[in-house]
C-alpha cells in the first residue's frame, strides 16, 4: 500500500467505531448468562446428581454427544449450583473437574491421581510415589470425613486412549473400599462409540445412567448466536441475515455451537479489518474459508518431522504431465531431501503409508492408475487450497531447516 493509502486506511480505521463491544463473548472460555434449549438435559443431569445433597450416592453418569453440543457447559452449570447449595447448607459435597484432554493432567493413571491428590491439598514428593501409594493417599484423603465426592472426567475417551481402561476400572470400584465417603463419576465424551469399546464391566458401571446431547438445529443455533451477538457487537454493525446464515452453516455441519460462535467471531474480525460498515454474509464466507485454512495448517503442524519431509516432497516434486504427481517421483525427491537435511530416510513402503495418512486426513487425495505394460502407479493430488500452498511450503522449509 502506498504511503497515502496507508494513511487513509488508518484514518478510516480510527474514524470508524469498533465493531466489537466485547469480543470475549464469542470466545470459548466465556460462560453465557443463559443456556438455551438445554432445559431437558440440565434437568436430567440435575436430577441424577441431586442425591449427593442428601449424601446418598448418585449413580455414575455418562454424558455423550457430538462436539459443541453444550455438554461441558451444562455439566459445569449444574455442578456449580450444587456447589452453591452445598456450601450454603454446609453439606459435605466435593466436586472435582478434570479435563482429560489437557496435557500433564491425565496422561497417565499416576498423573490423574496425583492431580486429584493435589486438589485435595496433599503434597506429593517431587520424586513421585508408587501407583499403589498414590491410590492410598487419594483413598485416605477422601475417606477422612463423611462426604460425597463427584468426579467429573471430561473428554474421558482421551483418558482411556492415553492410559488404557484400567484407571476407570479402579475408580469405579473405589466405593467398595471407602468407609465414610462415596465417589460418583461423571464421564463426558464426544466420541459416541467410546462406551461400547470399553470392557463390559466398566461400561456397565460407568453408564448406570446415560444422557445424550443432540446436535442443535439451525433455529436453536440462531437463538444461541443472537444472544451472544447482542453482547459482542455494536447493534448497527450486524448486517441483515448474517445470524441466520451463520446458524445455517453450522447446522449444515453437525449443529456445533462452538463452531457457529467461532464463525461469527472470525467473520466480525474480517469485517472490522476491512473497515466494512457492516458485517455481511460475504464475511461469513471468507471466515469459513479462513477457518478451513487454519485447520489444515493445524493438522500439518501437529505432524512429526518425517511427515513434513514427505509433504514437502509432495509439494516440490515436479509434475511433468501437469496433472497428478506420481509416488515414485515423490520418493526420489524425498531421498534427496533426507540427504540434504540429514534425516534418516524411511523405506518407500513406509513413505507410502505416510502418503496414505495424508489422504485420510484430507490433505491430499490418491488414486491408482494403470500404466499399461509398465504396471501401476499411485498418483497424488493436492487438496490444500492454492492460496495456502506458499505458506505451507515456507513453514515446512523452516521446520526442516532448509
Ligand atoms: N445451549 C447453549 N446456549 C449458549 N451457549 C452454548 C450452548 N451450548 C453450547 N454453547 C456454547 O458453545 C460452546 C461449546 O459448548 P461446550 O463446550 O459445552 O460443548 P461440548 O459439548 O462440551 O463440546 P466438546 O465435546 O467439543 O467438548 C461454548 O462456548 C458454549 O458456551
Ligand atoms: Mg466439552
Amino acid at each position: 500500500m502506498q504511503k497515502k493509502g496507508l494513511e487513509n486506511y488508518f484514518e478510516k480505521y480510527l474514524n470508524k467505531k469498533p465493531f466489537f463491544v466485547n469480543r470475549e463473548v464469542l470466545q470459548s472460555p466465556y460462560t453465557p448468562e443463559a443456556i438455551l434449549h438445554r432445559d431437558g438435559e440440565i434437568n436430567q443431569v440435575a436430577s441424577a446428581l441431586a442425591p449427593a445433597l442428601r449424601l446418598e450416592q448418585p449413580s455414575n453418569l455418562f454424558i455423550y454427544g457430538k462436539t459443541g453440543t453444550g455438554k461441558t457447559l451444562c455439566t459445569h452449570y449444574v455442578t456449580s449450583q450444587i456447589k452453591n447449595v452445598s456450601k450454603n447448607k454446609k453439606i459435605p459435597v466435593q466436586i472435582f473437574y478434570v479435563n482429560c484432554k489437557l496435557k500433564k493432567v491425565a496422561d497417565t493413571e499416576y498423573r490423574l491421581l496425583a492431580h486429584l491428590c493435589r486438589e485435595l491439598g496433599k503434597e506429593i514428593p517431587p520424586t513421585g510415589l508408587p501407583t499403589e501409594e498414590i491410590y492410598r493417599l487419594f483413598f485416605n484423603s477422601i475417606d477422612s470425613t463423611k462426604q460425597q465426592v463427584i468426579l467429573i472426567l471430561d473428554e474421558i475417551d482421551q483418558l482411556v486412549k492415553k492410559t488404557g481402561d484400567e484407571v476407570l476400572y479402579n475408580l469405579t470400584r473405589i466405593n467398595s473400599e471407602l468407609e465414610q465417603s462415596n465417589v460418583s463419576i461423571i464421564g463426558i465424551s464426544n466420541e459416541i462409540s467410546f462406551i461400547d469399546n470399553l470392557d463390559p464391566r466398566i461400561k456397565s458401571s460407568l453408564s448406570e445412567e446415560e444422557i445424550m446431547f443432540a446436535p442443535y438445529n439451525a433455529i436453536q443455533l440462531q437463538h444461541i448466536l443472537k444472544n451472544r451477538a447482542k453482547l459482542a457487537f455494536r447493534k448497527e454493525c450486524m448486517g441483515q441475515g448474517v445470524i441466520e446464515k451463520c446458524a445455517a452453516y453450522a447446522a449444515r455441519g453437525h449443529g456445533d455451537a462452538r463452531r457457529a460462535l467461532e464463525l461469527l467471531r472470525v467473520a466480525g474480525e474480517l469485517a472490522e479489518r476491512e473497515t466494512a460498515p457492516k458485517l455481511r454474509i460475504k464475511h461469513l464466507d471468507k471466515a469459513l474459508e479462513k477457518i478451513e485454512r487454519d485447520k489444515i495448517m493445524e493438522v500439518i503442524m501437529a505432524q512429526p518431522k518425517q511427515y513434513h519431509a514427505v509433504l514437502y516432497s509432495i509439494l516440490k516434486t515436479p509434475n511433468k504431465t501437469n496433472r497428478a504427481i506420481c509416488t515414485g517421483g515423490i520418493y526420489n525427491f524425498y531421498k534427496e531431501l533426507c540427504t540434504k537435511t540429514a534425516i534418516r530416510p524411511l523405506t518407500q513402503r513406509r513413505v507410502s503409508d505416510i502418503i496414505l495418512e495424508f489422504d485420510i486426513s484430507g490433505i491430499i487425495n490418491t488414486h491408482v492408475v494403470s500404466k499399461g505394460r509398465y504396471g501401476r502407479t499411485k498418483e497424488v493430488n493436492l487438496l490444500i487450497p492454492t492460496q495456502l500452498i506458499p505458506k505451507v511450503k515456507k513453514t515446512l522449509k523452516e521446520n526442516l531447516g532448509l
